[in-house]
């Protein structure tokens, strides 16, 4: 045949991947096909694809009658918004998107690629798993990806979006990079399925229960992202990345600004007057970036704490926040490990940290402490000491004892640290302090109830505020809260350059 017209027939039928009535079949479940997906992540015609004629070696169980070129996976380069980008892109229409040894050789030619050139990697993953027929081979390309992952980790942002199913130890590649996506009732993650789960447990659970996106989004926290459909999830790959740099040699792409008048009048009004009463953090957050410019991470997971990017000025910034209006912004388990994690990865990628603190402490409990929240709290504390970037802390109302420190104090190398005038900064709320200290001079007074009211504003007064802190240098300045938009531009101005080298050392040790 014609080499020119082989090629011409090869391609179109590597375009249709597993043949019409299986992309009907997606199309059917609600789910596009690999390219598809491609074209609406990648800016327009800037798709250069890798290894379209690859096709699988085996020959058992009939396999050598059927092989369709690409292998189930469809991999390349390209951009968003003109920056570089690595994909693959499972495609379910062939052999359910399973891994062989030539799909995982594949992937693992995109991932060096995207190591060696220093570019974000994206997988949008589909997968019915190893591919059956091919048994140990299909294991080791697995070991393979995820050897790689860890190679990758920390030197360029890796990005995965779970968009059908994803099961097995296949969970372990997506799990280890830094941002998980998933698509609600269309894609789930499970070590074991459902059938297993009944067996070995007689628990009776769906798929989507066990492992779909608003379990993995509000219960697990697998999932950084919860998408209403892939339109949705893939923009919000997009966007995402516009917060990330390239690689962790790079900084962040800036958006130009102008300046205007940076004052926010609001946020005097803002922080209620008892330090009982819940507001809402991301009202603060929406005072003090840019307009419309904060991306949530981890939204309905530990909802008291809150993580996500920002940008101040057109820099992008991570924002790590106490909720005080969800359990009043106490530090938990899950709170400290999603803060922790979130920190880790911007220190990792040059990108400055805005702590916001109203906290009244750790959360107190059997189940608390059983569960861990030592090491777990440790963690964060561990990860905001380690950072390098740029650190910058708002005391809003509470800081509370041991939370205090954690909450990137000036102790653990926080650069910049503000104070609302209103803020108390204390080893513990005035009325438990109180009635530690005064206990007995209380227990003996005429009136206790008014004996206690005295010696609450007798601490309030002395300690229960932030000029304690600040005659002591740890907090550098007590701002009026409609400043703080403008402290923080001029803190990350003044921050822009600064570099500092932890102690030579392998790796250090968080408390994992
Ligand atoms: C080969 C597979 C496959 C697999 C699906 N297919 N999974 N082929 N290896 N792992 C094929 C089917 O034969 C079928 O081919 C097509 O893909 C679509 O599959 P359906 O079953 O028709 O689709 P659906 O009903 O949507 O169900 C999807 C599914 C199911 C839930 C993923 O296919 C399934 O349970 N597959 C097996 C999952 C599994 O056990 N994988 C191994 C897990 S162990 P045709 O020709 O009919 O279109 C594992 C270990 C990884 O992955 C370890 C890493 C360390």
């Amino acid at each position: 045949m014609d080499p020119v017209e082989k090629l011409r027939l090869l391609t179109e039928k590597a375009l249709k991947g597993g043949g019409d009535a299986r992309i009907e079949s997606q199309h059917q479940k609600g789910k596009l096909t690999a390219r598809e997906r491609l074209s609406l992540l990648l800016d327009p015609d800037s798709f250069q694809e890798f290894g379209m004629l690859v096709t699988h070696r085996s020959t058992d169980f009939g396999m050598d009658q059927e092989s369709f070129p690409g292998d189930g996976v469809v991999t390349g380069y390209g951009t968003i918004a003109g920056r570089s980008v690595y994909v693959y892109s499972q495609d379910f229409t062939v052999f359910g998107g399973s891994l062989s040894e030539t799909h995982a050789q594949k992937i693992c030619r995109i991932m060096d690629l995207a190591l060696e050139n220093g570019a974000p990697l994206i997988g949008l993953n589909d997968s019915g798993g190893a591919r059956i027929q091919e048994g140990v081979v299909s294991l080791g390309g697995y070991a393979d990806i995820f050897y790689r992952n860890v190679r990758a980790s920390g030197v360029i942002p890796q990005l995965s979006a779970i968009l059908g199913p994803c099961a097995g130890g296949a969970v372990y590649s997506p799990a280890m990079t830094d941002f998980i996506l998933m698509v609600e009732q269309s894609s789930y993650m499970f070590v074991t399925g459902p059938g297993v789960v009944r067996t070995v447990t007689h628990e009776q659970v769906s798929a989507e229960e066990l492992g779909g996106a608003r379990t993995h989004a509000t219960k697990s926290g697998v999932t950084h992202f919860c998408c209403k459909g892939e339109p949705e999830c893939l923009e919000t790959l997009r966007s995402l990345l516009g917060y990330l740099p390239q690689n962790c040699d790079e900084d962040p792409p800036s958006l130009p600004y102008e300046a205007s008048d940076e004052l926010r009048p609001k946020l005097n009004q803002m922080i209620p007057a008892g330090a009982n009463q819940p507001y809402d953090m991301k009202e603060v957050i929406a005072e003090v970036a840019d307009e419309g410019s904060f991306l949530e991470v981890h939204r309905d997971f530990a909802e008291n704490m809150i993580t996500g990017f920002a940008r101040v000025g057109g820099r992008s910034i991570g924002i790590v926040a106490n909720q005080p209006s969800v359990l009043a912004g106490v530090l938990d388990i899950h709170g400290s490990q999603k803060g922790a994690r979130f920190t880790r990865f911007c220190d990792a990628f040059n990108i400055p940290l805005l702590v916001l603190v109203d906290v009244p402490g750790f959360l107190p409990g059997t189940d608390q402490e059983w569960n861990g929240i030592i090491t777990n709290g440790a963690k964060l504390l561990y990860a905001l000491s380690e950072a390098t970037v740029p650190r910058i802390t708002v005391i809003t109302r509470k800081a509370y004892g041991g939370a205090y420190d954690v909450m990137n104090s000036k102790h653990i190398g926080a650069d910049l640290n503000f104070a609302f005038p209103g803020s108390e900064i204390a080893v513990m709320g005035p009325k438990g302090a109180a009635e530690i200290i005064f206990r007995r001079e209380i227990e003996s007074a005429e009136d206790p109830a008014k004996k206690l009211e005295e010696k609450v504003a007798e601490y309030t007064e002395k300690f229960a505020n932030p000029f304690k802190a600040a005659s002591h240098g740890y907090i550098d300045e007590v701002i009026l809260p409609d400043q703080t938009r403008i402290r923080v531009m001029r803190g990350l101005k003044m921050l822009r350059n600064k570099v500092v080298r932890l102690p030579r050392k392998k790796h250090g040790n968080i408390p994992l």
